[in-house]
């Protein structure tokens, strides 16, 4: 098999909308709900937590195999080629007309496990920190990512780990305009409240 097919694997590993096959089974359209987000946050707020771990794995996973595929084939730059697959095809789902489908965090995190280990570590405790305080899974996800951003230029990363980080965390932050705004609003689901609209 030719070593490049394991960029079309990693595009059809990012393609498995696992929040929407999770939502599915307990016969709820996870993208009709809650934020309509099809990711692993908008799964533990509607599915609960079971399914939402489950759903955090498989969003985790998928990230972690396409980076590691790639990193496999062809380095970090194939690792990074990888990931990027991955989050495209998870937050552009081609089963759902491409359009804005998730927000790549979990699938990141997978990425970024096997890319970059002790950057993962700092920002899962950015992150954990952020939301304890604020109950903003979304803002705890931003200030993770922006954690990524910093320390990819602080540690001794290789450059296209640089630009993962630059341009990986830049989409993870557009894609988190509507949760800016309804913090803004007020209207931001906080993480334990019990009422999903
Ligand atoms: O990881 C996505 C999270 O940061 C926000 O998800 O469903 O609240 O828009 P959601």
């Amino acid at each position: 098999m030719p070593r490049y097919l394991i960029f079309i694997l990693a595009y059809c590993l990012g393609a498995i909308p696992f929040a929407y096959l999770a939502g599915q089974l307990k016969g709820i359209d996870v993208r009709r709900h809650g934020s309509g987000n099809i990711g692993t946050t908008n799964a533990f707020r509607l599915l609960g937590v079971k399914m939402g771990i489950l759903v955090l794995l498989g969003d985790f996973l998928k990230g972690a195999m396409a980076a590691g595929l790639g990193l496999w084939a062809y380095g970090a730059w194939g690792g990074i080629i990888g990931g990027f697959l991955a989050m495209a095809s998870h937050s552009f789902n081609p089963f759902f007309g491409f359009r804005p489908s998730g927000k790549g965090v979990a699938a990141g995190f997978g990425i970024i496990t096997v890319l970059m280990p002790k950057i993962m570590f700092l920002a899962i405790g950015v992150f954990l920190l952020v939301v304890l305080i604020t109950r903003f899974v979304s803002m705890g996800s931003v200030a993770g990512a922006l954690t990524v951003l910093v320390t990819v230029f602080v540690f001794p990363e290789p450059l296209a780990y640089r630009v993962f980080g630059v341009v990986a965390v830049l989409a993870v932050l557009i894609l988190h305009r509507a949760n800016f705004k309804r913090v803004l609003k007020g209207t931001e689901h906080r993480f334990g409240d019990k009422k999903i609209s």
